[in-house]
């Protein structure tokens, strides 16, 4: 077993923004070329050592447990054409890990969310993945770059971060920070903001979504207060924890898409068609 086994995926939201796919077809099942989101995410956490994903998720969501499950009819109609490898990554998925679902049942923030794998993340530290937030690189994967990052310090929990427009701040959490020791791209926390205007906001340094935690998030979740829309947010959680100390942010190696737009789902589009020759 690797350092962190297991990978949380809040899978439960609505994606309204993509308003009408989404009324039927879970956000994490859009396709970038042919492949979902969401088997995107689970191959970076396997290439991360991972084999226990953990999926936090609803009751509309049935297609994402379909997807990770052998379907016999397909298979037995593609079986010996040339079609019959288009299978063979979910299948590799599904056969080296174990995935396991539970539900949330309202949907009150990713604190709330990620609070609601605990029983099945256990005590144990764990990486967390939005698959909204498709990451492309040509050597390690963002997971696999932080889980390094985390072998030194694993005490810790670890944020993958990026500068962005001044003008962007109020679409993510926000850190403020110290560059560890002889690091050019890790800083040590000491504040975290959920959204602030541009105004308010300490840095241009974002999170995105990808976390490594360790267990002791979880207690700090049971009190961490509901913001003023009555969500509890994972950036508020860590707060406690960089007062502490204990959380560091990474500035990750590759590209990062926001998925969860749909101008971000097209320009990700686009950079997989040019890798295929397609465009
Ligand atoms: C969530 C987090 C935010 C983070 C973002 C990354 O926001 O609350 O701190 O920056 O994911 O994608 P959401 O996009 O769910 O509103």
């Amino acid at each position: 077993m690797g350092i962190i086994n297991k990978c949380l995926f809040p899978v439960a939201g609505y994606g309204t923004r993509f308003l009408p796919v989404t009324k039927s077809i879970p956000k994490e099942m859009l396709p970038i070329l042919t492949k979902p989101l969401i088997q995107y995410g689970v191959e970076e956490a396997m290439g991360a050592g991972m084999a226990g994903m953990v999926m936090v998720t609803s009751k509309y969501k049935q297609a994402i447990e379909n997807h990770f499950k052998v379907h016999i009819d397909i298979e037995a109609s593609i079986k010996g054409t040339a079609k019959e490898s288009l299978l063979d990554e979910v299948n590799y998925a599904s056969e080296q890990c174990d995935f396991s679902y539970i539900e949330q049942e309202k949907m009150l923030g990713l604190g709330h969310a990620i609070y609601t794998g605990k029983p099945l993340i256990g005590n144990e530290p764990f990486a967390v993945i939005l698959p909204d937030d498709l990451c492309a690189n040509d050597g390690d994967s963002v997971l696999a770059q932080m889980v390094k990052l985390y072998q030194q310090h694993p005490d810790c929990c670890i944020v993958a971060i990026e500068e962005v427009l001044m003008t962007e701040v109020d679409k993510y959490g926000v850190i403020d920070g110290g560059l560890l020791k002889n690091s050019t791209n890790a800083y040590r926390v000491n504040s975290m903001v959920e959204k602030p205007s541009p105004e308010d906001s300490p840095t241009n340094l974002v999170i995105i979504g990808r976390y490594i935690l360790t267990p002791e998030i979880f207690d700090v979740l049971e009190s961490t207060e509901a913001d003023e829309n009555g969500e509890i947010q994972i950036t508020n959680a860590l707060m406690t924890l960089a007062k502490q100390g204990k959380v560091i942010a990474y500035k990750f190696q590759g590209k990062r898409f926001d998925c969860g737009s749909v101008k971000g789902f097209v320009v990700a589009t686009n950079h997989f068609a040019k890798i295929e020759g397609l465009i």
